[in-house]
């Protein structure tokens, strides 16, 4: 068999809802179209969906699954004859697919010689459906009586007169601060708006603005005051000032681009100041790798829609993304994933060892450019659960005697570091504390969701820690690391940040913590009743990984439902809370979870312009939103990869 058929067979997949008779039904067809037979060959592939234990196939066995990877082969002796299809049919997933970036993302045949053959892989087709797929950044539309486009809206606006629009702005800062936040925004303007000479030299036709601190107006508060011919800024500190000319820049940007709707004025003000201090945005670099730059591109994104915090889920079951000098193996074998790898392909990243790391160098840069932003990082490694990655390159970290299987709620196998492992303290620690030197912020977060229930139940050394902390069942073995956990990290002056489930088994102080609020719109409001620090996430709303809408044409997960931008824009942190528990509304934060990610231009679709509508959230007073308004604005918004709505296309 020679290797030039693979490029000529490809991977095409379906989803046949079933009906009261018949179950729900996900065929994968393998079309041969290359004119040798193929044979002794295995399918490998791997997407969102996994295929259930419990699953009847038709055509094919189940060879090795992993959570979302799975090997099927069809029966002894098959030969697929040129021209000729291979179809499985699978009657049970874990969830019934409910968008076409559910399935299978990528697939290859595994030889009988072992080797990996990539397949062309179309994405997954509901049956009977000839609805184009829909990516890029969805377009919102909108018509509003608003002076300007800026996003989010300030607390305060009374702008008058029109004049030509200034093509770019030459700045006079007042002090060595300001001079250095006009160059921040300058390498911000530039890099977002390349070739739009929004900063300009003194010769170049500018509209002069005057740039100063003031140190009578709140930290992140800023004030522009326009005149016929120049515009003068003062901010509170440098991230206000940063503020204050983001704005300028918004302003510039619709009166130049939406000439009919926006005018630049000749007089009146903007006085602004954000309504939370906790504005903040969450990436998963673990299911999905980004680069350096696209982690700079993304924090500079931020930025322009005022957000403030940069929750970096860095560690999952999939990939470990840091490189920690006293274990290499964590990068050497965590950060990768592929066939024949200690981590299979998963979520469709190929049988190519795919994948990636973060050197210390690269964060140290990613940490300077998110300061100089008025963005403060705050690192997440989730333990004890979610550590599949972690344990498969450094496996001596398991309890050798424990001998049964339990699964997470992805299907990984016993993912979970062990309470009643000594050595585990010392790992974590020594990790913890490489990362405290690169990362300055005040909190660093430990994940803490989704343990299983079953977790360590046939760890002899769990259940030994168990006669000790009493109780049964995961959570006061996860109690008890939490504390360990949490006075490391409060010795080492920082506030320990997890996910709701941190206060199972009562194993977080309230002093020096804050809970992410995830699971429930309700769930953030329970907390500040019991008194945590919180900052609200719920999956219905704001995590970005949930779909558009509840079309299989829009990408997206579903199992917290799906939102639009209109939805997220409407949701309110805290309505309904009581004065104490406003107290500890730290603020918002959107998440971005990268499962479903598989191409760019569903990554835009899924996270523009829904951040954008978090944003706005997080720094604009309810009674002052405006969906029609926002829309507007919205569009003129930065994307990552900038694809436009390609619905329909
Ligand atoms: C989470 O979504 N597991 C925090």
């Amino acid at each position: 068999m020679v290797a030039h058929w693979s490029h000529q067979v490809r991977l095409s997949s379906a989803f046949i809802p079933g009906n009261r008779a018949t179950p729900d039904l996900y065929r994968l067809t393998v079309f041969n179209g290359a004119d040798v037979p193929v044979s002794g060959f295995k399918l490998g592939f791997s997407g969102p969906a996994r295929i259930a234990d419990s699953a009847t196939l038709t055509g094919g066995s189940v060879v090795m699954r992993l959570s979302n990877y799975c090997e099927i082969a069809p029966g002894p002796g098959f030969i697929l004859q040129p021209d000729a299809c291979w179809s499985v049919s699978i009657d049970k997933l874990d969830y019934a697919l409910q968008h076409w970036t559910d399935g299978a993302v990528y697939g290859f045949l595994v030889t009988a010689d072992g080797t990996a053959h990539a397949l062309p892989t179309e994405p997954t087709r509901l049956e009977h459906s000839a609805e184009p797929h829909r990516r890029g950044v969805m377009r919102l539309k909108g018509k509003t009586t608003a002076p300007a486009t800026i996003l989010p809206w300030p607390a305060e606006i009374a702008i008058s007169g029109r004049r030509s629009v200034p093509q770019g702005f030459v700045f006079e800062a007042d002090s060595e601060t300001a001079g250095s936040v006009v160059e921040v925004f300058a390498a911000l303007a530039n890099a977002l708006f390349p070739g739009a000479g929004l900063v300009r030299g003194d010769a170049e036709d500018g509209c002069v603005v005057r740039v100063a601190l003031d140190s009578k107006l709140g930290g992140e508060a800023y004030r522009i005051t326009f005149a016929t011919d120049s515009v003068a800024i003062a901010g509170g500190s440098s991230a206000g000032l940063l503020y204050g000319l983001i704005t300028l820049g918004q302003v510039q940007r619709g009166s130049r681009l939406d000439a009919d709707m926006f005018s630049f004025p000749t007089g009146g003000y903007i006085a602004d100041a954000p309504a939370h201090g906790w504005r903040g945005m969450h990436l998963d670099v673990a299911r999905r790798f980004y680069s350096t730059e696209e982690v700079k591109q993304f924090l500079r994104i931020m930025a322009w829609n005022k957000l403030n915090r940069f929750h970096w889920h860095l560690s999952d079951d999939e990939a470990w993304r840091v490189e920690i000098d006293a274990f290499p193996a964590l990068t050497a074998i965590g950060a990768w994933r592929g066939f024949g790898l200690p981590i299979p392909p998963l979520l469709g990243s190929g049988p190519e060892r795919a994948g990636g790391f973060y050197t210390k160098a690269a964060i140290t840069e990613i940490v300077a450019l998110a300061a100089e932003l008025g963005i403060e990082i705050i690192p997440e490694i989730d333990v004890p659960g979610h550590c599949f990655a972690l344990l498969q390159a450094l496996p001596h970290l398991r309890d050798a005697g424990e001998n049964g299987l339990y699964e997470s709620i992805q299907s990984f196998p016993n993912n979970c570091l062990n309470p009643g492992v000594e050595a585990v303290y010392a790992a974590v620690e020594t990790i913890f504390a490489e990362m405290l030197e690169l990362f300055p912020s005040r909190w660093f977060h430990v994940g803490a969701d989704e343990v299983p229930h079953e977790a360590w139940a046939t760890s002899p050394l769990a259940r030994t820690l168990l006669e000790t902390t009493g109780g049964d069942g995961p959570a006061p073995l996860q109690a008890h690391f939490l504390k360990r956990v949490q006075a490391f990290l409060t010795a080492n002056g920082r506030i320990t940040g997890a996910w709701e489930e941190a206060r199972d088994g009562g194993g977080i102080d309230r002093e020096d913590c804050y809970l992410v609020g995830w699971t429930t719109v309700a769930a953030s409001q329970e907390l500040a009743r019991e008194g945590y620090d919180v900052v609200v996430a719920p999956g219905q709303t704001y995590y970005l990984d949930m779909a558009n809408g509840p079309e299989w044409a829009e990408p997206g997960a579903h199992w917290a439902g799906w939102s639009s931008p209109a939805k997220a824009y409407a949701f309110d942190p805290a309505t309904g809370w009581s004065a104490a528990e406003r107290e500890r509304l730290l603020g918002v934060q959107g998440c971005v979870w990268s499962e479903p990610m598989a191409d760019r231009a569903v990554f835009d679709r899924l996270v523009f312009p829904r951040l954008s509508a978090i944003a706005e959230t997080g720094w604009t007073a309810p009674e002052r939103k405006d969906f029609a308004r926002f829309s507007v604005a919205a569009n003129l918004m930065p994307s990552l990869y900038g694809t436009t709505d390609m619905a329909g296309l």
